[in-house]
């Protein structure tokens, strides 16, 4: 090995994932460079501030990001940083240098994709990122290079670990979302401040990331639906939990009978034998349907300093072994480029739950908004007492136009006291 050429790399960023990449990198070089068929060396970590990781010797520690991107001997960086700026520059300047690049950092991809792709490929250099989606979870290359040969017609996941838990505690402890949500930052799983998390922001970067890989089209964020979990209430759950159904976050991409892609992110009910249903607490899980292959699922942790560490190692090994072999992995396939369909345009399903006044003709008033917008009722159920009736309604696949429209009309209606929830219903038949 000793005539073969040393791979050094530089990080930027020493947070959580960060220091854990640093120590297995640093206690685990001669098997990662046995691995990569080259002598690795971590030549220097660039951090805001302060020096100091247990397990990580202080001088490889510097606040200058820059002796890193521009160190001509330095040939991958690993961007462990998080955040647009000033990672999206650093990442730039480190490939126009020549250096391959390893990231975490899905914000960036799901937004400047495109200009870092472009890059690395006029320069000639790697561009990985399996840890920016499901953390530990193989699911960046398994799309990339596993089914290269096959069709995805349709993905949904469970991407993200703290609105994961706390669906989890809402529907096996019965808690409410406020409850849930404070044990989850007890327990460290969702930050001070969860609004990336519960609002569905960090899942919509996952999204864009998974539908642009899956339709090979460029897809950002800001053309994925959004919608987080903050209105779901533990009556939501219980009411789901009756119908034998669990209420998950779910990225969804899916191709439209155009050809186009629908992408989007939302709470939905998904009935408890969906493989999706049985993922539990801070766990993530991708599956997906492809034409030869059929139904395939990828699951473990999402996040977290160890699990997110292996997949930063194994895009590092896979990076090292390119430049050993003087070769290069594979470049952005956005040959398709298909259309993103608007949101309304999406055919979904709807759980409605009204309060209605229990009187005569009711239910036919009802009926009658639903025949109005031409969404058709699947299934009808009926509660409560006194003058006041609960009402769950399931519908049959419509557009969300329609299903828009009908609940704007339920709305509206003199016998409706309130809409109390609408919830999307996926993974039973149409
Ligand atoms: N905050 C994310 C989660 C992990 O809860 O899954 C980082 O993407």
């Amino acid at each position: 090995m000793s005539a073969i050429k040393k791979i050094t790399i530089g990080m930027l960023g020493c947070g959580t994932v960060g220091a854990e990449v640093a120590r297995l990198l640093l206690s685990d070089i001669p098997e990662l460079s046995t691995r990569s068929s080259a002598p690795l060396e971590l030549k220097k970590i660039a951090v805001r501030s302060g020096g100091s990781r247990i397990g990580i010797d202080a001088s490889l520690f510097t606040t200058d990001p820059l002796s890193i991107v521009n160190d001509p001997a330095i040939d991958i960086v690993i961007e462990v940083m998080g955040g647009i700026e000033p990672a999206r520059e650093l990442i730039l300047q480190a490939i126009s240098n020549g250096k391959s690049v390893v990231t975490a950092n899905k914000s960036l991809l799901a937004t400047h994709g495109a200009d870092l792709y472009a890059a690395a490929d006029k320069a000639g250099v790697d561009l990985y990122y399996e840890a920016a989606v499901a953390g530990a979870i193989p699911i960046i290359r398994p799309m990339r290079e596993s089914l290269a040969g096959d069709y995805i017609t349709r993905i949904m996941g469970i991407v993200n670990g703290t609105t994961n838990f706390i669906l989890t505690k809402m529907h096996e402890q019965g808690l409410a979302f406020n409850e849930a949500l404070a044990q989850a930052q007890e327990l460290g799983y969702a930050e001070a401040d969860p609004t990336a998390d519960i609002e569905g922001f960090d899942a919509a970067a996952k999204a864009a990331i998974l539908a642009g890989l899956a339709f090979h089209t460029r897809v950002t964020v800001d053309e994925v639906y959004r919608e987080g979990i903050t209105k779901i209430s533990a009556e939501d759950v219980a009411l789901a939990k009756s119908m034998d159904h669990v209420i998950k976050l779910l990225v969804i991409g899916e191709l439209t009978p155009e050809d186009e892609i629908s992408v989007r992110v939302h709470p939905v009910m998904l009935p408890s034998s969906h493989p999706l249903a049985s993922v539990r607490d801070a766990y993530n899980a991708v599956y997906l349907e492809a034409e030869s292959a059929g139904q395939l699922m990828f699951y473990g942790r999402g996040a977290g300093g160890g699990p997110t560490a292996s997949a930063v190692l194994g895009d590092v090994v896979a990076v090292a072994r390119h430049i050993a072999d003087d070769s290069i992995g594979h470049r952005e396939s956005d040959y398709a480029d298909r259309e993103i369909a608007p949101f309304s345009a999406a055919r979904t399903k709807l759980m409605i739950r009204l309060q209605v006044a229990d009187k005569p003709g009711v239910l036919a008033t009802i009926a009658q908004a639903f025949a109005a917008q031409g969404v058709s009722i699947q299934t009808v159920r009926q509660g409560g007492a006194g003058n006041d009736a609960e009402l769950v309604v399931v519908t049959h696949a419509a557009s969300e136009k329609a299903l828009g429209e009908l609940v704007k009309d339920l709305s509206a209606l003199e016998i409706v006291r309130k809409v109390e929830s609408v919830i999307r219903v996926e993974g039973a038949s149409s």
